[in-house]
């Protein structure tokens, strides 16, 4: 069906939904996500601005979890391309197994991943969470303030991946007494990087040698192989803890010799 002789049916879809007897409940959820999936096709692109004035404006300041919520609201109607509540319920799940202590996120975006990973953190944690777009970096700096997060716990690096990894030593050294090295690192940004940005961070000792987790979002199916390649190529030192749909998990110990 064409889109505006489907877009002119929608009315009906109430009707068609009490006629369905038994099968209501199903039909009923079922035109929830065709409305939805109607109005993000309406509402068009990914737009940093209108996710963070949104957030902004329906969240509790100071609230974290209300933050995160009121992305999903905004995910269910407008195009988005943060990690929504699924992937975040199983982020959630793997962050809170590793518990981590210094953390790398590629790839800000408007601050969802962010909101999350801080708030498993320890009160001595720290998140360093790198965005390449000036403008949307500044958009996510703010959601991250506005959910309660104070600078002492994370910092904001604007820039792409392959120029911020170089500097990231310098980084972690001002922080006296604390690691200098990631025992966690969240990849979301540009799927074509992640092999590179990888082998740079380990290349440049910013992988805790005795363990790092790495989760990768999978939005791309041929970077998901060639990362499964490098890790059967170095079994010394990555191994796959977890792979679904959309995240692979790997975890890297500096091998012996
Ligand atoms: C999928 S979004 C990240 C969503 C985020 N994880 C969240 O849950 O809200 C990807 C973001 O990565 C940024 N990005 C893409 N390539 C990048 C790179 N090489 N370095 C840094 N940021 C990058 C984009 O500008 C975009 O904001």
């Amino acid at each position: 069906m064409s889109f505006w002789p489907m877009m002119a049916s929608l009315p009906l879809l109430p009707t068609v939904v009490l006629g369905l007897g038994r099968h209501r409940a199903r039909a009923a959820q079922l035109c929830y996500v065709v409305l939805t999936w109607m109005l993000r096709l309406l509402r068009g692109q990914v737009c940093a601005a209108r996710t963070h004035s949104f957030v902004f404006s329906h969240c509790t300041h100071g609230n974290a979890k209300s933050v995160l919520e009121a992305f999903d609201v905004y995910a269910e109607t407008h195009a988005s391309i943060t990690l929504g509540p699924q992937i975040g319920q199983a982020v959630n799940e793997m962050v809170k197994n590793i518990r981590p202590s210094r953390v790398l996120e590629l790839g800000m975006h408007c601050g969802y991943a962010s909101v999350l990973l801080l708030r498993l953190l320890p009160a001595d944690g720290k998140l360093l969470t790198v965005e390449q777009d000036p403008a949307v970096a500044d958009l996510g700096e703010e959601i991250i303030l506005v959910a309660g997060f104070k600078h002492k716990q994370f910092q904001v690096l604007t820039g792409s991946s392959g120029q911020i990894i170089p500097t990231l030593h310098c980084l972690l050294e001002v922080d006296p007494g604390t690691s200098s090295t990631f025992n966690l690192v969240l990849m979301d940004h540009d799927p074509q990087q992640y092999l590179l940005d990888l082998q740079n961070l380990e290349k440049e000792g910013l992988l805790c040698p005795l363990g790092c987790s790495i989760i990768a979002i999978i939005r791309d199916q041929g970077v998901l192989k060639a990362l499964k390649e490098m890790v059967q190529a170095r079994p010394e030192c990555y191994i796959i803890k977890s792979l679904n749909n959309d995240m692979l998990e790997l975890f890297y110990q500096k091998s012996a010799q």
